[in-house]
């Protein structure tokens, strides 16, 4: 039977002395918003205390589980959750392939430390290699690749300190700007009042997030257009986009900015009182259908992206297509009831969890010549 090494990070529980302790830190960060005006924001956001995003982009215990019972049904499945004995441990499997889903645990390229160790072993993985990851966990550098070839993203400046910062304000834009961390995800540091309008507030944007996040601050003008999202399947020739998703911005609390940050990912969305904020299929018409997977596909392509993605796009003032950033190891939320796009495109083709952890498996494997089993 194929053996599957399983690799990914586990959220703390919250009943763990250390994640108590991370949430108990949270009230020194509200991550609520200085920029929205509506009262209706401040009702609805959600009375519990607001999370701590340290782990916002680990995955928790039900994701993991429904990962593996996935991919049970094509071999023996070793979980290797990525700690500091990851490496023996894979070492001392030789898995057949690793399925990797892990977020990794320190530094800027923490998402490419798996596929790195799985390569020095030559040990198969699914998804992209440690440069690609690394590369899409730095979106200046994504942007700089897109730009490169001619894909459609935003004029940007970088801030890495004080002096930068004055630099860019200097520029005079002229319009709206988008300020955020630049080896970010899952909306961490991305909040209402990363919207700089002029600038004192850009100033003060970057600097506050210059000095809570530790590392450069990516400044963009701001895509005041719909925003998208797609999954990407496959390699190659064969890399397809799934149904598009589409952002329904209505669904927010009154007064709140168009944007899918930390507020409407970890605050305004409860089980008890979800958004619905996706539509899937987005309802566009054909032509923006076909730009959007033309410029996602692009990026795809140029990036290096293997097996699956998740691509977010957003149409500037002149209504194209541009790419906001790319997401090599995507959110793969199990309960349909939870808003995770990628799940949600996969079950809009036709393709269940298990289809979707499937499909990304044999891509890799494929392209590997690794045989997978099939579990009856
Ligand atoms: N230049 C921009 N113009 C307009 N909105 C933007 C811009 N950049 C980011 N946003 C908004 O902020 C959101 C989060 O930004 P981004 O996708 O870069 O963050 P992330 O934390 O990497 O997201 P994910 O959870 O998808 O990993 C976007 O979905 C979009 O709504
Ligand atoms: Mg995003």
């Amino acid at each position: 039977m194929t053996r599957i090494g399983f690799a990914y990070n586990q959220k703390p529980e919250p009943e763990s002395a250390d994640a108590a302790a991370e949430l108990s830190r949270a009230d020194e960060e509200p991550p609520s918003s200085g920029a929205s005006n509506g009262s209706a924001t401040a009702t609805l956001r959600a009375p519990a205390p607001a999370p701590d995003d340290e782990y916002a982009e680990w995955d928790s215990a039900e994701t993991i589980d429904a990962v593996a019972r996935a991919l049970a049904r094509h071999g023996e499945v070793i979980r290797l959750e990525a700690r500091d004995d990851f490496p023996e441990r894979l070492r001392a499997e030789q898995p057949d392939i690793v399925f990797n889903i892990a977020e990794g645990l320190r530094g800027p390229n923490r998402e490419a430390h798996v596929p790195a160790i799985c390569e020095f072993y030559g040990i198969p993985y699914s998804g992209s290699d440690p440069f690609t990851l690394a590369l899409c966990l730095d979106k200046a550098r994504t942007k700089e690749i897109l730009r490169a070839n001619g894909v459609p993203t935003a004029d940007w400046a970088l801030a890495r300190d004080a002096s930068d910062v004055e630099r860019i304000v200097a520029r005079g834009w002229g319009y709206l700007l988008f300020a955020k961390p630049v080896h970010e995800g899952s909306s961490k540091g991305i909040t209402e009042r990363n919207l700089a309008k002029g600038e004192e507030a850009l100033r003060a944007i970057v600097l506050d997030l210059l000095e809570r996040y530790d590392q450069p601050v990516l400044v963009e003008t701001f895509l005041p257009g719909p925003e998208f999202t797609c999954g990407v399947l496959g390699n190659g020739a064969s890399a397809r986009v799934l149904p598009i998703v589409g952002m329904n911005f209505d669904s927010l609390p009154a007064g709140a900015l168009p944007i899918y940050g930390f507020e409407a990912k970890w605050l305004w969305d409860r089980p008890e009182n979800p958004l619905e904020i996706f539509s899937c299929p987005a309802r566009i018409p054909e032509t923006l259908r076909a730009e959007i997977e033309d410029v996602v596909l692009r990026a795809y392509a140029v990036l290096g992206c293997r097996d699956w993605s998740r691509i977010d796009v957003r149409l500037d003032a002149a209504g194209r297509a541009n790419i906001v950033e790319v997401n090599p190891l995507p959110g793969i939320l199990p309960d349909p009831a939870d808003n995770s796009c990628l799940p949600k495109a996969a079950r809009a083709a036709g393709l269940d969890y298990d289809a979707l952890i499937g499909a990304a498996l044999a891509a890799a494997a494929a392209r590997q010549g690794v045989v997978l089993g099939s579990v009856a």
